[in-house]
């Protein structure tokens, strides 16, 4: 119905279907391609690595993500295309989004290969006027080093825009973020450049039509719009947290406090959860590449420094808080629930999963692993620990219960059976979803992020 809505609109705004190419299958390269197939774009989706275009042919998705597969099922060459020859999918577009990795290079910094390889490949392939768009989060000032690389090879300034266009997406639900965003910021050389604007109200009508605001600005100021998005939303999270520890000392509850906090609209309430701290590919990654690019420019980015050491101290929680309950942990079975970085993902940078096994194998202690979605990639790093597709066979026997995502799931087991189960009834929620009121009945011994002192009740 979606779909008839907007060839509709298409038609009847005599709207040009764009031909893009999509340089980059990760993450935001596949949801940004399917999406704009699904909106009625010609895509197509083009990578170096061979195997990866060779599996999405075959319909192998290299991510997890809810309805990707779906969406992309739908438009397969149809309207969505994928390709390992770069040269071929930039001749036959007008439209390029990069949207290729800037992962942390050792001293912090965002290492920028991979965008300057895909701008080379671009510029030998400028059969004609080509709108790049960078979708690839990039620090402040790079869209002016990527001009200036394009003007160094003579390439004639007429010939290409550039803008840089941010994605706000979060995993676990980014074809919802992408199709219903909140904002769409646009970046250009110069600010709401007419040629531009009207290739965003190609491109992005049907973004346009449910009202969603477009600001257009300069590149530096949209490079900064997502650095600084990132870093706000990851000091709500480390604030959240430390208030919660604070909870823990005092006896308050800090769901109850993020509540009320977040009813006053100044406040919000997004991003208000206490947690084992944030994880994944952005946050810890986006903070450090700010915090060191505006010491290079020496300026002290205070706020974000803290946020970061908060979340050093709240990742050693989840741990501290097992000793708590166990005391020494020597042949202890621990299971493990959730080890990616958050729920319904999986994706495990940056987890907290990945510091607490080496900390639970340095002490000679059993991690059991329960993720249906994440534990095929946390075996590729721990091949040997014991892994599980049944909750109950996971917690028989086992010592200790440790929440770590917020996968609705987990909310909805048995306690009863699971307290009948295990060896002894701990169980350490470090997202604060389980009902209290659940685990009471089955006299747990439960803790968990900010819902003051741990309960003791009998854990045997
Ligand atoms: C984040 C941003 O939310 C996106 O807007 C942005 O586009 C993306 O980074 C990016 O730069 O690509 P993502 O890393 O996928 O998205 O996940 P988030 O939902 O932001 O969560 C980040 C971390 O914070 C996770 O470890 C999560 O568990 C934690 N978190 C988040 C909390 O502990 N509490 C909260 O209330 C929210």
């Amino acid at each position: 119905m979606k779909k008839i809505y907007l060839v509709f609109i298409f038609i009847f705004f005599n709207i040009k279907c764009e031909n893009i190419c999509v340089l980059g299958t990760g993450y935001v390269g596949l949801i940004t391609g399917a999406v704009l197939a699904d909106i009625g774009h010609t895509v197509i989706c083009a990578d170096i690595n061979q195997k990866r275009i060779e599996n999405l042919n075959n319909g192998i998705i290299p991510i997890y993500e809810d309805g990707l597969s779906k969406v992309l099922q739908n438009n397969f060459e149809k309207s969505i295309f994928f390709t390992a020859n770069i040269s071929s999918a930039i001749q036959k577009s007008t439209i390029i989004y990069i949207t290729v990795g800037t992962p942390p290079l050792p001293n912090g910094e965002a290492d920028l290969s991979a965008i300057f390889n895909v701008c080379e490949k671009i510029i030998e392939n400028l059969n004609e006027h080509k709108t790049i768009i960078i979708k690839s989060t990039i620090p402040p000032g790079t869209c002016n080093k990527i001009l200036a690389y394009f003007k160094n090879k003579k390439v004639e300034v007429n010939t290409f825009d550039i803008i840089f266009n941010p994605e706000f997406l979060r995993e676990g639900r980014a074809l919802y973020d992408c199709q219903n965003p909140d904002r769409i910021v646009i970046g250009s050389r110069v600010r709401k450049d007419a040629r531009i604007q009207k290739t965003i109200n190609n491109l992005y009508q049907s973004y346009i039509n449910q009202k969603v605001p477009i600001l257009y600005t300069t590149l530096t100021t949209a490079e900064m719009i997502k650095y600084a998005s990132n870093t706000f939303l990851a000091l709500k999270v480390s604030f959240i947290n430390e208030i919660a520890n604070l909870c823990d000392i005092n006896g308050s509850n800090i769901k109850d406090i993020s509540q009320a906090m977040g009813l006053d609209e100044r406040i919000g309430q997004h991003f208000l959860n206490a947690g084992p701290g944030f994880g994944g590919s952005c946050f810890p990654k986006d903070l450090s590449a700010i915090i060191t690019l505006a010491n290079k420019l020496n300026v002290k980015l205070l706020t974000a420094q803290a946020a970061v050491d908060a979340n050093i101290n709240q990742r050693k929680i989840p741990y501290q808080k097992l000793k708590k309950a166990l005391g020494n942990l020597k042949g202890k079975k621990i299971c493990l629930l959730g080890v990616s970085f958050k729920a319904n993902t999986d994706d495990i940078r940056d987890s907290i999963s990945l510091e607490i096994v080496p900390q639970l194998l340095k002490e000679s202690s059993i991690p059991r692993i329960y993720d249906l979605i994440a534990q095929s990639n946390f075996k590729k790093i721990y091949p040997s620990l014991e892994y599980y597709q049944d909750i109950y066979d996971a917690v028989e026997g086992a010592d200790a219960l440790l929440v770590l995502t917020e996968n609705s799931e987990f909310t909805r087991f048995d306690y009863g059976k699971i307290a009948n189960l295990m060896n002894k009834k701990i169980l350490i929620d470090c997202r604060n979803i389980i009902p209290q009121n659940i685990l009471k009945q089955y006299n747990f011994y439960y803790d968990s992020i900010g819902n003051g002192s741990s309960h003791n009740q009998d854990s045997n």
